[in-house]
């Protein structure tokens, strides 16, 4: 189903960047054009702010914790993403009801696509600091990105907005202000998960109006750690080929919170401060990182 020989390519889609291989001019287009279903969920994220664990937390709240489904179907096939080319296909074959769709796209793309849906929206966000050291990771095992470079390059990148799939901050910017005029978005962050997994999956089962028993919500937390998810091949990426994902050089399931201060200078620290300060100078976002 992959375009293998466009894994160098880089598909430009309203200023920003997409992986060839997954996206085309038409699947991004078609993505922008999707008749969302009142009782469809979306996961909406940044690249490496939680998406996957989202997905799986998704996926045994609507099985009431039982690890079948997570266990037997690739996370890309049981919550497709929007924009890949092959979506319509997996949403097809899905077992997952309701419908579950993945996607990374900016709000100022897909907002009016979900402008008087009431499918409901789940945002997930994680301290950038973390993300863009997931991020340069990932860059070194997935051959469909561009040559990370040095990590201080590759902050810049990031902090530019020019590395694919766009702006840090104008995603979590943009998703998030609607909040306040959305009944059916629910921002979670990568901490609030890390730090109190069960009241998040409560939070998230609420949200779905999948009220969970107590011993259903253990099962969730237990099928959705980080330990359980390295061992899970249909959530780990391993099932990805040698020639997409490069699985010598690093694991998908990586590290999990707070490895930026082992990548982070007390200089680079500083420099992304200052940054993140100015570009968030008119957000009413309280983070919920620990900046210690
Ligand atoms: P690290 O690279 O920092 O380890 P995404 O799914 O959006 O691409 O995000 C991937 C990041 O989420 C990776 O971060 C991965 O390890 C982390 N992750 C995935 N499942 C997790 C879980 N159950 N607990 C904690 N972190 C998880």
């Amino acid at each position: 189903m992959l375009d293998m020989a466009r894994l160098d390519v880089v598909e430009t889609f309203h200023g920003l960047f997409f992986p060839g291989h997954l996206h085309t001019q038409d699947s991004l287009q078609l993505a922008l054009k999707f008749p969302f279903q009142d009782t469809d969920i979306i996961i909406v994220s940044y690249p490496k702010s939680g998406t996957t664990w989202m997905q799986e937390i998704v996926t045994l709240i609507s099985s009431r914790g039982d690890p079948h489904v997570s266990r037997s179907v690739p996370n890309w096939a049981r919550a497709p993403w929007l924009e890949h080319h092959y979506f319509a296909a997996l949403l097809e074959a899905s077992p997952t009801t309701p419908r579950v769709i993945t996607t990374h796209l900016p709000h100022h793309l897909l907002g009016p696509t979900l402008q008087g849906s009431k499918a409901k929206v789940i945002y997930v966000s994680r301290n950038p600091k973390d993300v863009v050291v997931s991020f340069y990771h990932f860059h070194k095992i997935a051959k469909f990105l561009p040559e990370a470079g040095s990590f201080s390059e590759f902050l810049n990148r990031f902090l530019k907005g020019t590395l694919h799939y766009g702006c840090w901050f104008d995603h979590i910017e943009g998703w998030t202000r609607q909040k306040a005029t959305m009944n059916n978005l629910l921002h979670i962050s990568y901490e609030e998960m890390s730090m109190d997994i069960q009241g998040a999956i409560k939070r998230v089962s609420s949200y779905l109006q999948i009220p969970l028993m107590e011993d259903e919500v253990n099962n969730c937390v237990k099928h959705c750690s980080f330990s359980s998810m390295k061992d899970n091949k249909m959530a780990n990426y391993t099932l990805v080929t040698e020639e997409i994902m490069d699985h010598k050089k690093g694991f998908f399931m990586r590290k999990g919170i707070g490895d930026w201060k082992n990548m982070f200078t007390e200089e680079l620290n500083q420099y992304f401060n200052s940054v993140l300060e100015s570009k968030m100078v008119d957000s009413t976002l309280e983070f919920t990182w620990d900046e210690q």
